[in-house]
């Protein structure tokens, strides 16, 4: 089969990456990729949301399956667009993609089936929602209510802090048509927790678990990222736990989207808080994360193309989704600034640091002729693989230090938590 991953961040290089070592695949696209997956893949310069140009290309080139990495394209329509065409394609309609594109559509749909998650309101209005933020009071979440990159949600820690937030949001549209409507969230304490499942419908198989690291400094210091790091499986969540969460939280939610006439189709992501009430949801979304990805699908036993295949035919029951044994461990390598504002060109220096216990995903990367350079926000995703959770966490860190590019930082705890207990 000739297969095109629609994306070009770190995730798209880990679906490629593993799409590559399927009997199956023949030939891999992306688009547009990146300087990691042109290794091995075809990369085409078509963008994300040129849906129209995206569909000529696969009938053009004979590609009989596509997968879509990417939350944007997902919510501006690409799965229908391809369905009406009749061209296969991995990932939920833009309907059911709003369980990540709309917080708000994703609270009702939390209430309506009983999912335990954070007491909310959301707001039109700057007024009424600063009201609300006084009344309720400190700690509370503040969240920009459409797509923000990650980017759209502000914990804060005092009255002021919230009151500065619904400003930005609000007033000075920091996130732009995302925040003309504001979720705004009861606090919730504990650790986070990422279950990817794969779901066609009613029929979930979770993966393993991860832990992402979001904010960008150690010890969960600064403001939220699209995610520094991430470790599978997260040692301190029993099997009898994620069996609880797949019981009350992630059938439930895919029950109920049958029920509301949206099946989800691909891959569904539940952010967790493990609370000292049990486990709620942080958020929904409707593809794979990233970096999770990165350390989830290197684990992967099965065949991640015949898991596509079923889920998009609707025959996920029939597949047994096995693990193997180990541990994975992932440290994004950013360009200097990010999240905020970061140069790009960057040469990158040590790159070959692949080998059997370690992938180096790329991110935010090109290929030039002077060779690989920086081209985004979180540059690369050094993976480690191990028998141990130490053990693949030394495996990426020694990869990262042997990496070097001008202003490369990256946090030096990832799986820190975990470790810690032992
Ligand atoms: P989200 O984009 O909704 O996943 O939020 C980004 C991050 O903000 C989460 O991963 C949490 O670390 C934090 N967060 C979101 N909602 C809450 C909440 N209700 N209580 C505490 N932290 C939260
Ligand atoms: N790593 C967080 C996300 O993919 O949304």
């Amino acid at each position: 089969m000739n297969v095109l991953v629609v994306g070009g961040g770190g995730r798209e290089h880990a679906i490629a990456w593993k799409l590559a070592q399927s009997p199956k695949v023949n030939k891999i696209y992306c688009a547009p990729g990146n300087g990691g997956t042109a290794e091995f893949a075809r990369n085409v310069p078509i963008s994300v949301n040129d849906f129209a140009a995206l569909a000529q290309f696969v009938k053009d080139e004979g590609i009989d399956l596509t997968i879509v990495g990417p939350e944007d394209p997902l919510f501006g329509g690409i799965v229908e667009f391809f369905e009406q065409r009749s061209l296969p394609i991995f990932g939920p309609t833009s309907e059911a993609a709003k369980i990540e594109g709309s917080k708000s559509f994703a609270k009702k749909l939390m209430t309506k089936y009983g999912i335990p998650t954070a007491r909310y309101e959301s707001f039109l209005d700057y007024q009424s929602a600063l009201a609300y933020v006084r009344e309720q009071g400190a700690p509370i979440v503040v969240k920009a209510d459409g797509l923000a990159a990650g980017k759209g949600v502000v914990v804060a820690h005092t009255l002021a802090e919230a009151e500065e937030a619904l400003f930005q949001i609000m007033q000075e549209g920091a996130f732009g048509q995302a925040g003309s409507r504001v979720v705004i969230e009861e606090f919730m304490s504990g650790e986070e927790l990422t279950l990817l499942s794969f779901v066609d419908g009613e029929t979930v198989k979770p993966m393993i678990t991860s832990q992402d690291h979001k904010q960008v400094f150690d010890g969960d210091k600064g403001p939220n990222t699209g995610g520094m790091g991430t470790y599978a499986p997260v040692p301190q969540v029993s099997p009898e736990l994620v069996e609880s969460i797949v019981e009350t939280i992630v059938k439930p939610m895919a029950k109920g989207m049958v029920q509301e006439g949206i099946p989800f189709k691909g891959v569904l992501y539940t952010g967790l808080m493990l609370t000292a009430e049990g486990p709620k949801v942080v958020e929904f979304n409707a593809r794979f994360g990233d970096p999770e990805t990165q350390v989830i699908l290197p684990l992967l036993e099965t065949d991640l193309l015949e898991i596509i295949l079923a889920t998009i035919n609707g025959e996920l029951s029939a597949i047994d989704v096995t693990w193997k044994t180990g541990s994975a461990v992932c440290v994004v390598m950013a360009a200097p600034g990010y999240p905020g504002d970061y140069p790009k060109g960057a040469l990158i220096e040590g790159l070959d640091q692949t080998q059997q216990n370690r992938v180096v995903f790329h991110a935010g990367t090109k290929r030039t002729e002077a060779g690989i350079v920086t081209n985004g926000g979180r540059v690369l995703g050094v993976t480690g693989l191990g028998r141990t959770l130490t053990e693949a966490r030394d495996a990426a860190y020694e990869g990262v230090a042997a990496i070097r590019f001008e202003g490369a930082h990256y946090r030096t705890d990832i799986a820190g938590k975990a470790l810690q207990r032992k």
